[in-house]
């Protein structure tokens, strides 16, 4: 289990939406779903565009560059999923959302 470090309340990210947070020299997203919530490296693993700005659909994120799709369920990349981009847990505690980050 990692360490967990909040990142903003429920209401910061409304549903369909996602917001990016700094922790450490990583830049994560944090995506709504419906409102379930995942999270990747917010850095396309390609060539460095930002996921965040890519299309949900299906339960991938896909780059806005160059269309790579990333399972928001583990960060794998869907077309060859042994490629993986960082992903972590994401916790809801009362309106807190909560990262779970490795040590
Ligand atoms: S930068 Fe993301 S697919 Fe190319």
């Amino acid at each position: 289990m990692g360490q967990r470090i909040a990142v903003g309340k429920l209401a910061d990210i409304p549903v369909g939406g996602n917001i990016v947070v700094t922790i450490g020299k990583k830049d994560v997203a944090v995506f709504n779903v419906k409102g379930e919530l995942f999270a990747v490296d917010d850095l396309c693993p390609h060539m460095g565009a930002s996921l965040s700005g890519g299309h949900v659909d299906d339960g991938c994120i896909t780059c806005p560059w160059h269309y790579w799709r990333f399972r928001l369920s583990d960060g794998a990349w869907a077309d060859s999923p042994r490629v993986k981009t960082g992903w972590y847990p994401v916790h809801v505690v009362g309106d807190d959302v909560q990262l779970e980050m490795p040590e």
